[in-house]
């Protein structure tokens, strides 16, 4: 059993150009498909689909219980869930703003000593790979350490349709060899951690205690 994982689709961009606009949906798409298929239970985080406060508080700003009722079910998800897949597209060599800002209204209790898989992908030639080297700084901070293997689709527009499927003439089983090697490899941390969470209880602090109490000695 691997539990449950949160498929975070990092595009808002509704609209042109550059066109198609939000690729992320069937880069993300693809990735639900190859969960399921995985028997993986897996449930996709849609940016547009959530309501976050302007200007921005994020959700350890509130007291318990009292965060807006999108953020608070977020945060319920995050926290049950055993390991996340990252989709981002590459915004001028960087992760998508729009899943670093949902990312950031959470603290890294909510998503720590859990497994995190990278996906990346753009329309041009390579598929990410810049944003991908930023974001393994991002989601180790987070806790939810990324695993070594990572999904980079560059021309993602020339390989998957809009529901996910492949296109015409690329190679699916290829593929699938390709983001197996990824899942498989989240799906075995997950289980590992989630039998480490569940065997111990308790887990170190490092992620729940005032920042300050994370400094080195001073001299
Ligand atoms: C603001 C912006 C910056 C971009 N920067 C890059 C980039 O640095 N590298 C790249 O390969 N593609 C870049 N692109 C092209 C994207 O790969 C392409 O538009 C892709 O479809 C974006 O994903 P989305 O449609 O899901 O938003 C950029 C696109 C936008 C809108």
């Amino acid at each position: 059993m691997t539990g449950k994982m949160l498929v975070f689709l990092g595009s808002e961009r509704v609209s042109g150009p550059p066109r198609p606009a939000r690729l992320g949906e069937r880069v993300s798409a693809a990735c639900m498909t190859r969960l399921a298929g995985k028997d993986v239970d897996a449930a996709l985080i849609d940016p547009v689909d959530i309501d976050l406060p302007h200007p921005f508080k994020p959700h350890f700003a509130y007291s318990k219980g009292k965060a807006p009722e999108a953020m608070e079910r977020l945060a319920e998800e995050i926290e049950s869930a055993d390991g996340y897949v990252m989709v981002s597209p590459e915004y001028n060599h960087m992760m998508s703003p729009a899943l670093s800002d949902l990312l950031n209204h959470f603290g890294s209790s909510l998503f720590s000593y859990k497994p995190s898989a990278i996906v990346t992908y753009s329309a041009g030639q390579w598929g990410g790979t810049r944003a991908a080297v930023g974001m393994r700084t991002f989601l180790s901070e987070l806790g939810c350490l990324p695993v070594s293997a990572m999904i980079h689709v560059p021309h993602a527009q020339d390989v998957f349709a809009e529901d996910g499927g492949y296109l015409d003439g690329v190679d699916g089983e290829r593929w699938d060899g390709y983001l197996d090697r990824t899942f498989d490899q989240l799906c075995w941390w997950a289980k590992a951690a989630a039998h480490a969470r569940h065997e111990d209880g308790a887990r170190p602090g490092a992620f729940i205690i005032n920042p300050s109490e994370r400094d080195a000695p001073k001299s």
